[in-house]
């Protein structure tokens, strides 16, 4: 399983490159917004274009997602072939990011729009990154329509579940792969138990028709779940910096260190 990361901020993405373990980055516009105004609360002046170009060059040819902000098919198609345009010459790995479905309600007109901009820009040879992503069924659509890359929103999954059933929690608590019972009825969207379920039923179908796609589980927020998704065998994990620091912890590792370097006679350390 390939590892990006979910971020914008250049010096986190320049530490995962360092330590050889980033395969990728991804970004959208929350975390751009988060970036920009870190560096711009130092008292740096941010140019937005060099700052993307910035990131370009430390991903070194691996995939960078941005995304579009339009919401209409026509513009989407625009702005994701004028990104692509300004940003690929640079390292020549600009993916764009398209909602699956960039309706804001159920009545609106647009619902085809992400699937229209996906299969456009696919036939321009623009690889797409598809996002938002919450059931296996528009992971499937936006297969058919050409997208490189889908992103289903594993945490987000977890949310929806867990405040549905009024429970507490924090936003990095890990939610059982395998859903909750509640009141002897397990928690489920429509047949969907949990994020990681969600991913597992995206690489099935991905998988039984050998489409061009890798599934790429987003929105994890913590190791467990990234080990999860391994298991179900998610093509890539994107995943904030945190989450890759995390998942080198075990209190025992601190321990053994500790052990083994009390341990250690002089002549070992010495030897030549
Ligand atoms: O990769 C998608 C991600 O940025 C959203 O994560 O934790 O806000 O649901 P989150």
């Amino acid at each position: 399983m390939k590892i990006f990361i979910d971020s914008a901020d250049l010096d986190e993405i320049q530490q995962g490159y360092g330590w050889g373990v980033v395969d990728g980055v991804t970004t959208n516009p929350s975390l751009l917004k988060k970036a920009v105004e870190k560096r711009v609360g130092t008292g740096e002046r941010v140019d937005l274009k060099e700052y993307i170009s910035r990131i370009l060059e430390v991903a070194d040819g691996t995939p960078v997602s941005l995304e579009v902000t339009e919401v209409t098919g026509e513009k989407m198609i625009e702005q994701g072939k004028r990104l692509h345009e300004l940003f690929n010459p640079i390292a020549g790995n600009v993916y764009i990011k398209i909602p699956v479905n960039p309706a804001f309600k159920e009545i609106d007109a647009t619902h085809f729009d992400g699937i229209r901009a996906i299969r456009e820009l696919t036939a321009s040879g623009i690889p797409v990154n598809c996002t938002l992503i919450f059931t296996p069924e528009q992971a499937f659509l936006a297969a058919k329509a050409g997208a490189k890359f889908v992103s289903p929103f594993a945490g987000r999954i977890d949310d929806d579940l867990r405040k549905s059933a009024g429970l507490q929690f924090g936003k990095e608590d890990y939610y059982p792969a395998e859903g909750m019972e509640m009141d002897a009825r397990l928690l489920e969207d429509n047949g969907i138990v949990s994020g990681i379920e969600l991913v597992e039923q995206c690489v099935k179908i991905i998988e039984h028709y050998g489409f061009a796609t890798e599934v790429l589980a987003a929105s994890l927020r913590n190791p467990r779940q990234v080990r999860e998704s391994a298991l179900v065998g998610a093509h890539i994990a994107t995943l904030p910096f945190g989450v890759i620091k995390d998942m080198l912890k075990h209190h025992k590792t601190y321990e053994g260190m500790e052990l083994f370097t009390a341990d250690i006679v002089p002549e070992y350390a010495n030897l030549k």
